[in-house]
């Protein structure tokens, strides 16, 4: 494998922060290896959400996802490590908590709770681009 030492946006979503799962999603992150580059706590702006979810605009969940992701307080945090784009994704786990395996955050932590969205805990970008860009707008002094 080569060196591809990357940055990643991780998100603990409102669900999460509000379920005091932040802790837990930073132990498995630097359990795996990963290391810290920021962290912080802060409610997102409706600009902030535009941004961040403007591949899903139109889409039927677009909506309640931005009212959700608004409703409180998230921990961003910005990881680093070789691979730690896709590396975090298989820490999350798949996109629906009842679907996404045990073992992975998402799997062990998170189910449906018959909302109109998926609340599944966290958010980690999915390529370097879209990790550069998000990391941009949560962190843009970095
Ligand atoms: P997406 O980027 O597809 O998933 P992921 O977070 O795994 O990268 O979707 C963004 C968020 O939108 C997802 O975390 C939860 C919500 N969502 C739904 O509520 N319903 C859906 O059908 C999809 C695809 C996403
Ligand atoms: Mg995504």
């Amino acid at each position: 494998m080569t060196t591809q030492i990357e940055r990643s946006l991780v998100l603990v979503k409102p669900d999460g922060f509000a379920r005091g799962l932040s802790g837990e999603v930073l132990r498995r992150i630097e359990a795996k290896g990963y290391t810290l580059a920021a962290l912080a706590v802060t409610t997102p702006t409706g600009e902030q959400l535009a941004e961040h979810y403007a591949e899903h605009e139109g889409k039927p969940f677009y909506e309640p996802l931005v009212e959700f992701m608004s409703s409180g307080p998230v921990t961003a945090i910005v990881i680093e490590g070789n691979r730690c784009i896709e590396g975090f994704r298989a820490l999350a786990g798949a996109t629906d908590p009842t679907a996404a395996l045990p073992g992975t955050i998402r799997g062990d932590l998170g189910r449906d709770w018959g909302k109109k969205v998926q609340e599944n805990i966290v958010h980690g970008s999915d390529s370097p681009e879209s990790a550069a860009r998000e990391i941009a707008i949560w962190f843009p002094n970095l």
